[in-house]
């Protein structure tokens, strides 16, 4: 499906009825990531997982985008799909970067927040050259380099052993990204601030959910987050890396189940 957003034309799915559910992707992906959450959880919710601007199949933004582009970008989306009611917000990664500028720009647009496998700092130093190394890479060798190099990071190490299909998924995701949304990416991420202070204050029920094996983020970086919001719920999902989701989608689905259950 496809829907105009602030004079852009962006991709999405949207399947179920229910309380919406707001799905963001991380870096260098697309909304195909969350199929596994549009089959699982469309009896209890209305999914929606879109492709932020220049990703899989969303017209891009010209210019750079940065996490509040994006935000803005989700917001115009729930006004295109004509959703006026709170929805849930749940971003992957990068993807929960821009929930989390989402609610410092939006926030009474948020019924609850579901921060995947992501970080509430902003970048290091040394993540910041990091940054601007990929940036060098894509310009000079292309997607498939920045897939070649993520890769072998983004599942759990099992899944490297038991699950070739998916993470031939994986890899063919990422290789399809544009060079020029993945470099907008890492230059929105590498200037992103610090959201702690926007997680200490959220006042809507918060889910931090993190794969056990995450390669890219540790777990430590979703108990710093907990510790920063009184009411935040934590889940740890064993057996899973940074896409958790596509992992595990069982126990993925079934914490969000959850989480919307007891909101
Ligand atoms: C992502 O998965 O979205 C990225 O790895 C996040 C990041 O690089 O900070």
């Amino acid at each position: 499906m496809r829907v105009s957003a602030n004079g852009l034309s962006l991709a999405y799915d949207d399947r179920g009825a229910g309380i919406p559910v707001l799905f963001i992707h991380g870096y260098p992906l697309n909304r195909q990531i969350w199929q596994p959450q549009l089959a699982g959880l469309a009896d209890v919710a209305r999914v929606l997982a879109l492709d932020l601007p220049g990703h899989g199949e969303s017209q891009a933004a010209p210019g750079p985008y940065g996490m509040d582009r994006l935000a803005d970008a989700c917001n115009a989306f729930l006004d295109g799909v004509g959703l006026s009611e709170p929805v849930v917000v749940c971003g992957l990664s990068m993807g929960g970067y821009v929930a989390m500028a989402f609610y410092r720009q939006y926030g009474p647009r948020a019924a609850g927040l579901i921060l995947a496998a992501t970080r509430a700092g902003a970048d290091t130093e040394e993540g910041r050259s990091g940054r601007d190394k990929s940036v060098q890479l894509v310009r000079e060798k292309g997607p498939q380099a920045i897939a070649g190099q993520m890769l072998p990071k983004m599942l759990s190490p099992n899944a490297y052993r038991e699950k070739p299909g998916l993470v031939e998924q994986v890899r063919r995701i990422m290789e399809g990204i544009s060079p020029e949304a993945i470099e907008a990416d890492l230059v929105g991420m590498r200037d992103r601030p610090d959201s702690y202070q926007t997680l200490a204050e959220a006042s809507v029920p918060l889910l931090i959910i993190h794969g056990a094996d995450d390669q890219i983020m540790p777990v430590d970086v979703a108990k710093e987050m907990q510790a920063a919001n009184r009411g935040a719920a934590l889940e740890i999902i064993p057996e899973a890396g940074h896409l958790l989701n596509l992992e595990q989608p069982e126990r993925f689905n079934a914490a969000v189940r959850s989480f919307l259950e007891q909101r």
